[in-house]
């Protein structure tokens, strides 16, 4: 393969930049061309092809957002969306892509492989933690990264008052956000869509963590269960100590990649320029058990995310 195309989509996340610089330099490493797709597939349908050379990619390593820009695309679920894309790589006599993006932006490049017969390489990049193939996903440790250095401001405020905190992060039905960021802050309480809660049983270990000399609580909540706004309402009926809700939001898309990230996107992009140098298409790249890996991206897309289970109770057994 001598001409390739990028493109990020979906949600972006910390870490992207660092992968589109590692697709571009390793393919002229390899003496192919590269053309970055902007604005992920709404770009491709429209034809927005931009040449990256060794220099477009400098000093975006640390930076956070996507170069490319993303979007998110409904015409790419259609028929005549997915025509345009594939119209568009052949003007320009793409060989294949590498998508970066999530579980979304996967089935779009699904679709293009299975349908269209384009070699793609799906790199999995988004802070929702959310496919069930690779142990972590560009952007994700960088997210709670930033949710602890938040919810660590919230220890000081609420022991200071001796309130309880409730902090809403994103993962949209996935609860890997809550989860990690629950047990790296040391949060009293997750809640999660995957096992969903019990309100008698979170006021039962408030007030134990109370009698056993706690000055503070930390709920965290995922999202994809309800708001931290609503659930403190419902909380503040249960109990006398005063609740208070805090929205994370987009913050925790934003920012320096963390050193796992810039390390997961060197190696992804870097697998993934080499596997279409080979002529194989229609993989995706991820890391499980500490290893990089590839593998067909229908399989990778049918699989269903499991729940770390024994994580959760190593939080319920030490956050007391
Ligand atoms: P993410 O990739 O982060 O999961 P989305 O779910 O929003 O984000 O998906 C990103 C984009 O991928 C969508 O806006 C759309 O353009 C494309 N996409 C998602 N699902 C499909 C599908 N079933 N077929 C074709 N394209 C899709
Ligand atoms: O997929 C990344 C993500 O940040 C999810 O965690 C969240 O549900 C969603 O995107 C938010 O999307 P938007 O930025 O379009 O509001």
């Amino acid at each position: 393969m001598k001409k390739i195309a990028l493109l990020t989509s979906g949600g972006d996340a910390p870490g992207m930049n660092a992968a589109i610089r590692a697709v571009v330099r390793t393919a002229i490493y390899f003496g192919m061309e590269v053309y970055g797709v902007e604005r992920g597939y709404a770009g491709l349908i429209d034809g927005d092809l931009i040449p990256l050379e060794m220099r477009s990619v400098s000093n975006i390593v640390q930076c956070g957002g996507t170069r490319l820009r993303s979007a998110r695309c409904l015409e790419m679920k259609t028929k005549e969306g997915q025509e345009k894309a594939v119209a568009t790589l052949k003007k320009y006599g793409i060989e294949g892509l590498v998508v970066i993006g999530g579980d979304g932006s996967f089935r779009g490049a699904e679709v293009l492989a299975r349908d269209y017969g384009v070699p793609t390489i799906g790199i999995p990049g988004t802070i929702d933690n959310d496919l069930e193939y690779t142990d972590y996903t560009l952007g994700f440790d960088t997210a709670v990264n930033t949710c602890l250095d938040i919810i660590n401001k919230l220890r000081d405020t609420m022991t200071s008052h001796e309130r309880i905190s409730v902090v809403e992060v994103m993962g949209r039905h996935c609860g890997d956000i809550a989860l990690y960021s629950g047990i790296a802050s040391g949060a009293e309480i997750i809640v999660v869509p995957e096992i969903g809660f019990d309100m008698d049983d979170i006021v039962n270990r408030i007030n134990r963590s109370r009698a056993n000399g706690k000055h503070s609580n930390i709920i965290i909540i995922a999202e994809g269960v309800m708001s931290a706004e609503k659930f403190s309402e419902i909380l503040q009926e249960r109990t006398t100590y005063d609740v208070r809700p805090t929205c994370i939001g987009h913050v925790q898309r934003g920012g320096s990649p963390s050193m796992a990230d810039r390390m997961l996107a060197a190696q992804f992009g870097n697998r993934a320029v080499r596997l279409l140098k080979d002529g194989i298409g229609n993989r995706v790249v991820g890391i499980r058990d500490n290893k990089i890996i590839d593998m067909d991206i229908i399989e990778a897309v049918s699989m269903k995310k499991t729940f770390n289970n024994e994580l959760y109770e190593t939080l319920q057994m030490i956050s007391m």
